[in-house]
């Protein structure tokens, strides 16, 4: 019986972070992150992958990267900037930046 509740529980896990991840695809999708961006592929912004990658390990990248989204720039990845996203709300940049640094 232990095991079963266990088993149960564990799938329930899954499913929740499965749930998260589509549901912030969704969210890429729409504020057009995905016109510029892939998660494995560089297209004209750098893959969701790589970026992960680079900021493994830094603990102030959260931080830093939601600023980033918000107000655009260049030079970390290319000469190509990224616009700014300043429509986008505070609580959906956050969740987008958590969901690009997931892909490691
Ligand atoms: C018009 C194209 C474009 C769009 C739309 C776009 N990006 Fe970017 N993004 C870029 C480019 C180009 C870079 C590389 C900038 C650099 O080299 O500093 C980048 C970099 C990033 C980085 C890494 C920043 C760094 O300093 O390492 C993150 C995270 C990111 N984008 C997330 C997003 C999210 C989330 C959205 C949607 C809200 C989005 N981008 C929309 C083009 C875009």
């Amino acid at each position: 019986m232990k095991t079963l509740a266990s088993c149960l529980f564990i799938s329930a896990a899954v499913l929740a972070s499965a749930g998260n991840a589509l549901a912030s695809e969704a969210l890429a999708k729409k504020y057009n992150c995905l016109a510029c961006h892939t998660v494995d592929k560089k297209i004209i912004g750098p893959a969701y992958k790589d970026v992960a990658a680079k900021y493994k390990g830094d603990a102030g990248a959260e931080a830093k990267l939601i600023g980033k989204v918000k107000k655009g720039g260049a030079g970390v990845w290319g000469q190509i900037p990224m616009p700014p996203n300043a429509t986008v709300p505070d609580a959906d940049v956050k969740t987008l930046v958590k969901w690009v640094l997931s892909f490691k």
